[in-house]
């Protein structure tokens, strides 16, 4: 099939690359050049692991292709996905939508043959309906420019293998001709067995909103059990390995630590709460106001944990912040709890020093206060406090014997609590770890 994807940021590009491996004709639109160059030239903007094999790929084989053309866009596709960011509104925890209506008006005078129109955007509830009718309004072919909504489920550092091999597909469609329309798209995907489920353009919305809320809901969880466990001096991890046995809980975003980032899960959840309280209802959701305030918590008691490990306080001592990501095999550092982590202790005087092995150059361009360092060893070199706040698995495998040789003082606070705590503790590390005991150095 013939398939535009429109917006190539995280969300577009790795849908553009896996539609052309799928088999399908590509032509991705992005109003950003820059982007549009690199894409074109076979670098992905950002990192993302097997994306860059999957894009010399589509590139080679001539079925994938990039422009910043509306007009050239529309004449091409049957199908066009809309795959823009919806962040957060400036001073307001609503979504913001503009780029979203904005690719709708670009596109939309251009559609002079009947097409599918599919939006994948993480939306508030209610929009699929308001562009369906802003496209019928706008387009030529009139209400023959038909919407569907396609959320998705991607997480950063797995996206090809999620859009390849989803754990279920979701359609929000207003008849059995765009059902039809996706089926055929997703045609390879649905021969592995995949789950597929049709239903209206408000439920699935929802079930998008809905999914990232309920893992939201689960880490802070987690983390309320954290700060109940150093209350009483009882094991997080151990608990949650428990209660996750349970088939109905299950142990997977349970990991209790500093808690959750990113460009998607703490913005979902306001934007579906401030939705929620639009439409009346705003206290069946007022929970999520309390997920969001445990998990900004977090940050707080790791600079609470950090201070006291250095006998009271930051002023002239230097921290050493391993992971600037939100997450592991990721560069992106939007909301990154680790990034607000050493932001924080910075403000308070420490001279804080920061080694990430992918988000560096982000880091360094958002914030040049804080020194980024390229290797693990110099970042290290004279610290007073390591602090591991982003679990890759680099640092895993980091010999703590050898780091201490590195440190001024060897003291750690594990904000994941990912790294071989007895190890550590084995090689005369001072640990601190988060809802849990930790084992006291030796030697
Ligand atoms: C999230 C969802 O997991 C995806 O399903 C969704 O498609 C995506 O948002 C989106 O809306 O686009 P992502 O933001 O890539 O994906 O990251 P997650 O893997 O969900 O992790 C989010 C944060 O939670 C990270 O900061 C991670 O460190 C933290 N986390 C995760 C924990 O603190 N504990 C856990 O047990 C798991």
């Amino acid at each position: 099939m013939r398939i535009t994807v429109i917006g190539t940021g995280y969300l577009g590009a790795v849908h553009a690359v896996c539609m052309a491996q799928a088999g399908h004709e590509v032509l991705g639109l992005d109003l950003d050049a820059a982007k549009i160059d690199a894409l074109s030239s076979g670098r992905a903007p950002f990192f993302e692991p097997g994306l860059p094999e999957l894009l010399a790929e589509g590139l080679a084989s001539g079925r994938l292709a990039f422009t910043t053309d509306p007009a050239e866009a529309a004449a091409f596709g049957e199908v066009h996905f809309l795959c823009v960011g919806t962040p957060q509104q400036p001073g307001s925890n609503a979504a913001d939508l503009r780029y979203l209506h904005a690719a709708v008006e670009s596109l939309a005078p251009h559609l002079h043959r009947p097409c599918l129109v599919v939006g994948k955007s993480t939306v508030p509830v209610g929009t699929a309906a308001a562009l369906a009718a802003k496209l019928a309004e706008l387009a030529p072919v009139g209400a023959e420019a038909e919407l569907a909504w396609n959320p998705e489920f991607l997480r950063e550092g797995f996206a090809v293998e999620d859009t390849l091999r989803p754990d279920r597909l979701v359609v929000g469609v207003t008849g059995e001709h765009a059902e039809a329309v996706l089926r055929e798209v997703y045609a390879p995907v649905l021969a592995l067995g995949t789950p597929w489920i049709s239903t209206d353009l408000a439920t699935a919305e929802l079930v998008k909103t809905a999914a990232n809320s309920f893992l939201a809901t689960k880490i802070s969880f987690i983390n309320a059990m954290a700060e109940i466990c150093d209350a009483t001096g009882a094991d997080v991890t151990t608990l949650a390995d428990a209660i996750g046995h349970d088939a109905r809980i299950g142990r997977r975003f349970l990991d209790a630590g500093l808690g959750f980032g990113g460009g998607c899960l703490p913005k979902d959840i306001r934007a579906f709460h401030a939705r929620a309280q639009e439409l009346g209802v705003g206290s069946a959701l007022d929970f999520l106001g309390h997920v969001d305030t445990i998990n900004l918590r977090q940050r707080t008691r790791t600079v609470d944990a950090a201070r006291e490990l250095l006998g009271g306080g930051f002023a002239g001592r230097q921290v050493t912040v391993l992971g600037v990501t939100f997450k592991p095999d990721s560069d992106d550092i939007r909301d990154s709890p680790s990034l607000h982590v050493a932001r924080m202790i910075a403000a308070e005087g420490a001279e804080v020093r920061v080694h990430d092995p992918e988000g560096l150059a982000n880091a360094k361009s958002a914030h040049p206060e804080l020194e980024c360092v390229d290797s693990v060893e110099d970042a290290c070199a004279g610290a007073d406090l390591l602090l591991h706040l982003t679990p890759w698995r680099q640092y895993r495998e980091l010999d703590p014997a050898e780091v201490a040789t590195w440190v001024r003082a060897p003291r750690l606070l594990d904000g994941r609590n990912a790294l071989d705590a007895s190890r550590w503790a084995a090689a005369g590390w001072t640990l601190r770890l988060l809802g849990k005991p930790a084992p006291s150095p030796v030697g």
